[in-house]
């Protein structure tokens, strides 16, 4: 058995909903799981939520719950939307759960036995969003650069953990081990905040201010900072210190989080390792931020994209793929959705789809669907460089995922299909297929391009686990083997002859974006898979919302637009307004309906048609469910 591979993401604060930028970390660690999967290594993949602290407090506030409640309900979100994304993660951990609390405990024991935590007063500036003190040069304007308020002062004695003790090993560990914080950018960026002296960390809460966190061990006034509780996750999920899983996942343990929280993994975490006399993680792979319009996508500025909704609208697999091949794993991307429905249809329909059905139309058509049998000396003859070029597409797969730079290995993949599609035009099948003579070099040509194939199957199974095993199915291979064995790739001539491959199927449907904008902001789902908390507004803000009954007078479906209608309301004046809501009203149920809208939303073409203002119903489980008026009241009657 090789070296078994663990992997983490962070732990998600359960604040908000989980967003595209959070897919895209946990969609990375699964494919990087899988990959290791196809070497036949023992893998544990760990994701889960992080739940305590003032912000979730703050938001459970919001919502009217208890903290215990809304965490509850909000981490189950999370939860819940990885298998959504065929992601397959082995253990969710919640910092509320009572394993973790008691080794957070132990470990601040430990190192507080060790005379590196030390309880000193403190005045300093407080920023209430990051739960932290700030020192004025990390300020800008005076402000939280996160958060853009100014911090608080406040003075209070509290517990601090002696970092500064730790900064020159650190960056001997650093420099020592080139590849411990990854790409080299990173590394470099925590390299340079060390040059600078290290404060002591502040790792208490005293619980007149917040109650929510763990108990220190040692004073129970306190509580402890969400990032010494936070961390731990890592080792606690393993069952640490004596537990299986941690023996033998802990040495090989790879985390993977985003730039903003390079510091606390980057710096704290080894120093918290360290001064527990606990050995260090591996690798730390960071990357950077999914951004729209060039600002961070983020829920505190709510600019964020549902992943469930371009899973609905785009297919799973394309939008798994999008998110590994259109970013460099540590750069900065930018999401837009044509983008990813140009990537749909140049790489996932024309190349590698169009390869798929020719090859196998091919099949059909000269040895009726049946995997032929080759003449070795003839294959000989014929050029053989498909082999080598699927050889060394392997090796190149293989250094690139095992480096993290999966839109590299995707590239190569796709390479190696250009080059399948230029066999095909080489060899030209058409061609051979006419004379009787060269009946063998056809059955070379056509055995080495579903070879090609298999192979292919093999490599995108980590990124595309469902079109992977729909190839694998319709090359007739045997479902009982993992296909996506690398050890199998490798081999050539894995296709059986003989065998009869099913009817032929389209890989991926070509996406029109100029028919039907299948998401956009613009183009309302109603379909709601979260109900989203938002943020506070002032009633000045909410008046500005023009919330009008009107009576809707006609009512029509829109022959192409499966999901909405076209209404037209009286509000005082004739209004023209297109509604998702056809999956849950015909056009008679609505006619002489009072419903409310939002007369001042600005005016958005939809299907085609202008829409001036919104329809507002509650979604469910069930559908939606319009809003109305408790008695008729005159049409364009505001709502306050
Ligand atoms: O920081 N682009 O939780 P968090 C790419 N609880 N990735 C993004 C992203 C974006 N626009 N937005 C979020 C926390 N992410 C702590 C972690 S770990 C011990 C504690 C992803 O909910 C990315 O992985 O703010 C980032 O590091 C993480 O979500 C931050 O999640
Ligand atoms: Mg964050």
């Amino acid at each position: 058995m090789s070296r078994p591979f663990y992997v983490t993401t962070p732990i998600y604060y359960v604040n908000a909903m989980p967003h595209l930028g959070h897919a895209y970390t946990t969609i990375a660690a699964d494919v990087a799981c899988r990959f290791n999967g196809m070497q036949k290594k023992e893998t544990f993949f760990l994701t889960g939520t992080d739940e305590h602290g003032d912000k979730i407090v703050r938001a459970a506030k919001k919502e009217n719950l208890s903290p215990r409640t809304y965490v509850d309900k909000m981490s189950g979100l999370f939860r819940n939307l990885w298998p959504e994304l065929n992601i397959k993660y082995d253990y969710f951990i919640r910092t509320t759960d009572l394993a973790h609390i008691a080794v957070v405990k132990q470990i601040l024991q430990k190192i507080y036995d060790s005379g590196d935590i030390y309880f000193s007063e403190y005045e300093g500036l407080y920023c209430f969003g990051c739960e932290r003190f700030f020192v004025e040069r990390e300020l800008v304007d005076g402000k939280c650069p996160d958060h853009g308020a100014a911090p608080e002062i406040i003075k209070e004695s509290n517990y601090f953990f002696k970092m500064s003790r730790y900064q020159d090993w650190l960056i001997d560990h650093i420099k020592n081990n080139p590849d411990f914080i990854r790409p080299e950018r990173y590394r470099n960026e925590v390299l340079a905040f060390l040059r600078e002296p290290l404060e002591d960390l502040c790792i208490s809460r005293p619980k007149k201010r917040i109650e929510w966190g763990i108990t220190l061990p040692f004073d129970k006034n306190y509580v402890t900072y969400v990032w010494f509780d936070a961390l731990i996750n890592y080792i606690s999920a393993l069952g640490f210190p004596d537990g299986d899983l941690f023996k033998k996942f802990w040495p090989v343990a790879q985390h993977i989080v985003a730039k903003d929280i390079l510091k606390p993994h980057g710096i704290y975490w080894p120093i918290i390792l360290k001064a527990a006399g606990i050995p260090l993680y591996k690798h730390l792979n960071v990357h950077g931020y999914w951004n729209i319009n060039q600002s961070k996508m983020s829920k505190s500025i709510g600019n964020v994209v549902q992943p469930l909704q371009l899973k609905d609208s785009y297919g799973l697999d394309a939008f798994r793929y999008f998110l590994m091949r259109d970013t460099v794993f540590g750069l900065d991307s930018d999401f837009s959705e044509e983008a990813l429905a140009q990537r749909i249809n140049t790489d996932l329909a024309n190349d590698l789809g169009n390869l798929f059905s020719r090859v196998l139309a091919m099949v059909h058509k000269y040895f009726s669907g049946i995997v032929p049998e080759i003449d070795s000396v003839v294959e000989e003859e014929l050029q053989p460089g498909l082999k080598s070029d699927a050889m060394n597409t392997i090796a190149e797969f293989e250094k690139t995922m095992r480096a993290f730079a999966f839109h590299k290995a995707l590239v190569a993949i796709w390479e190696f299909i250009s080059k399948m599609n230029k066999y095909v035009d080489i060899t030209a099948p058409w061609v051979l297929a006419k004379k009787k003579s060269s009946k063998k070099q056809l059955e070379v040509v056509i055995y080495n391009l579903l070879e090609g194939l298999r192979i292919i199957s093999g490599l995108i199974y980590p990124i595309m686990p469902d079109t992977a095993a729909k190839m694998q199915k319709h090359l007739g291979m045997d479902p009982e083997k993992p296909f996506y064995d690398l050890d199998l790739l490798k081999t050539w001539k894995g296709m059986e002859p003989g065998t009869k491959l099913p009817k032929l199927i389209t890989l991926f449907p070509r996406v029109d974006l100029e028919k039907e904008k299948p998401y956009s902001p613009e183009n309302v789902d109603l379909k709601a898979t979260f109900s989203e908390i938002k943020p506070e507004i002032t009633f000045e803000e909410f008046s500005k919302i023009d919330l009008r009954v009107a009576t809707i007078v006609h009512a029509e479906v829109i022959p192409r637009a499966k999901k909405v209608l076209k209404l037209e309301v009286d509000m005082g004046e004739k209004r023209t307004i297109v509604a998702g809501i056809s999956a849950s009203y015909s056009p008679e149920d609505l006619i002489g309906k009072q419903v409310v809208i939002v007369a001042n939303l600005k005016p958005a073409k939809l299907m085609g048609i202008l829409s001036k203002g919104m329809l507002v119903a509650a979604v469910d489980d069930n559908g939606c469910s319009v809003a109305t008026v408790d008695r008729k009241v005159k049409p364009g009657t505001p709502l306050k």
